[in-house]
C-alpha cells in the first residue's frame, strides 16, 4: 500500500486534509456523525460514502448537513458526476476512514469484493485506509471476523482495535467503536513523516512535588504541556515513547507509555532505569532542585512557629545522565531562564554534557510555564537558533526536526 504523505512540517492538525469517510450499517453510525462534526470543526474536508445498511441507521441528509458535501452511496446513480465516483472519490482524498466497520463490510473487504460503492472505492484507492470495527463482542471475537481483520492488516489497511465496555446491545466486552481521540491521533500520524520510526525516546514532563508535611509541598508552575507536546508529536512521527510525568492535569497522550511520579527522587529513579535503552532522552520536566530536609508526619501547626524551611539538594538528573549516558544516544536538556538566556543555555550544555539545550524565558506571558505557546532558543555545540513564538506542539515538532540534524 503506497501511502501518500504530505510534505513539510508535521501537521499538528487535520486542517485542509481531505477525508473520505465510509459509514456502514452499525448502530455506531450515529457516533460517526459526531466524528464528521469533529473533523469539520478542525477544517478537514469530509466526503461521506454510506452503505445501504448505514442509511437504515442514520439518514444521508444528516451526513450531508454535517459534512457540507453531497453524500455518495449508490454505485449506479444517475447523476453524471457520480458515474465514475468509485474512481474519482479516492483520487480526491488524502485518507479513507471506514467507521463504524461492520463484520459484513470487513468480510467483503477481506475478500476484495466490489459489490457496492464503498467496497469498490476501497479497491480503487491509492491512499491510506483506516478501518474501525464496531460490533457485538461475540461477533468481534468470532474466528471468521478475527481472520478477516488479520487479512485487512495484511492488505496494509490500518485497523484501529475496538474498545471494550458496554455495547448498544447491553452486553459488556470488546467491540465498541474506539474513542474519537484515538482515531484522530491515527489520522494525524498518517500525515506525519515517520522520521522518528524505531527511536526509543524517554521524555520527562511536569513539576515534582517535595512534601513538607501531609498537607504541604514545594513545587513549581510547570503544567506538563511542553513535555506532553513532545511526547505526542514524537509518537505521531513513529517513535516508541515513554513519558515520565510529575503530577499534572493533562490526559496521558495516546500511543505513549506514561509513568506517573511525584518527587524528584522518584523521577530520578525512573529515568535512570529507562536511560540505558533510550536512543533519545529529553528532560522537559521542572525538577525541584531542593526538598525539605525533614518530612513532618503530622501537619505543622501555626502555634509551633513556622519561619523557615531547611532544604537539601535533590539529585541533578540531567547532570547524572550527562555523565552516564550510552554512547550514540542523544541527551536534550531544557533551561528555564529569566535572563542571559543564550549564555545560560550554553553554560548548561557544556556543564551537563548535553547535545542540545532548549532555552525558554519564564518571564514572558506567552512563554515557559503553563501557557499554550513557547518561544525557545535551541543551543547545540555548533550554533544557537531562535525559534519564533509557536504553539508548544509546533515548538515540539521543530525540536524534533532539529534533533534529527544532530
Ligand atoms: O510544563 P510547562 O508548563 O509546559 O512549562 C514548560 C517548562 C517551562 C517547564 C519547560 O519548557 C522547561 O523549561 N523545563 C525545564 C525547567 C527546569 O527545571 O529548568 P532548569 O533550568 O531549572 O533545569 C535545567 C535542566 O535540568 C532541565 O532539563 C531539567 O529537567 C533538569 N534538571 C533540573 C533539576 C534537577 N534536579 N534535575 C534535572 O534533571
Amino acid at each position: 500500500m503506497d501511502d501518500e504523505r504530505s510534505g513539510g512540517l508535521s501537521p499538528t492538525s487535520l486542517s485542509g486534509k481531505r477525508i473520505l469517510f465510509g459509514v456502514t450499517g452499525s448502530i455506531a453510525a450515529y457516533k460517526a456523525a459526531g466524528w464528521v462534526r469533529e473533523l469539520t470543526t478542525r477544517s478537514a474536508l469530509v466526503t461521506v460514502i454510506m452503505t445501504a445498511a448505514a442509511k437504515r441507521f442514520v439518514s444521508a441528509m444528516t451526513f450531508g448537513a454535517l459534512s457540507g458535501n453531497r453524500v455518495y452511496s449508490d454505485m449506479f446513480a444517475e447523476q453524471p458526476e457520480e458515474l465514475m465516483a468509485h474512481i474519482t472519490l479516492s483520487r480526491e482524498a488524502d485518507v479513507l476512514l471506514i467507521a463504524p466497520a461492520t463484520a459484513h463490510t470487513i468480510s467483503r473487504l477481506a475478500c476484495g469484493m466490489a459489490d457496492d460503492l464503498l467496497s469498490t472505492v476501497v479497491l480503487a484507492a491509492k491512499i491510506p485506509i483506516v478501518v474501525c470495527p464496531a460490533m457485538n463482542t461475540a461477533m468481534y471475537s468470532h474466528p471468521a471476523t478475527r481472520q478477516n481483520i488479520d487479512r485487512l492488516r495484511e492488505l496494509g489497511y490500518h485497523v484501529v482495535p475496538a474498545d471494550s465496555g458496554e455495547l448498544a446491545c447491553g452486553e459488556e466486552g470488546s467491540g465498541r467503536l474506539p474513542e474519537w481521540e484515538i482515531v484522530q491521533e491515527k489520522l494525524i500520524a498518517l500525515f506525519c513523516p515517520q522520521d522518528l520510526l524505531g527511536k526509543r525516546i524517554v521524555i520527562t514532563a511536569g513539576p515534582t512535588r517535595e512534601s513538607l508535611d501531609p498537607a504541604r509541598y514545594l513545587s513549581n508552575r510547570s503544567s506538563g504541556k511542553m513535555g506532553y507536546a513532545l511526547a505526542r508529536t514524537a509518537a505521531r512521527r513513529g517513535a516508541e515513547v515513554t513519558l515520565v510525568s510529575g503530577p499534572v492535569a493533562l490526559a496521558a497522550p495516546h500511543g505513549v507509555t506514561t509513568i506517573q511520579v511525584v518527587t524528584a527522587q522518584q523521577m530520578h529513579a525512573q529515568v535512570l532505569e529507562l536511560s540505558g535503552a533510550a536512543d533519545i532522552i529529553v528532560k522537559a520536566a521542572a525538577v525541584s532542585d531542593f526538598k525539605p530536609t525533614t518530612y513532618r508526619s503530622q501537619k505543622i501547626k501555626k502555634a509551633q512557629g513556622f519561619t523557615s524551611i531547611a532544604v537539601e539538594e535533590n539529585p541533578d538528573i540531567l547532570a547524572e545522565l550527562g555523565r552516564k549516558r550510552r554512547k550514540g544516544s542523544l541527551l536534550i536538556g531544557f533551561a528555564a531562564e529569566s535572563r542571559n538566556h543564550e549564555a545560560e543555555g550554553r553554560r548548561k550544555l557544556l556543564q551537563k554534557k548535553a547535545d542540545l539545550v532548549v532555552v525558554n524565558d519564564i518571564m514572558g506571558s506567552k512563554t515557559g510555564f503553563d501557557v499554550e505557546t513557547n518561544q525557545v532558543i535551541l543551543v547545540d555545540a555548533e550554533k544557537s537558533k531562535q525559534l519564533p513564538l509557536l504553539s508548544k506542539e509546533e515548538t515540539a515538532n521543530r525540536i524534533w526536526d532539529h534533533i534529527l540534524t544532530l
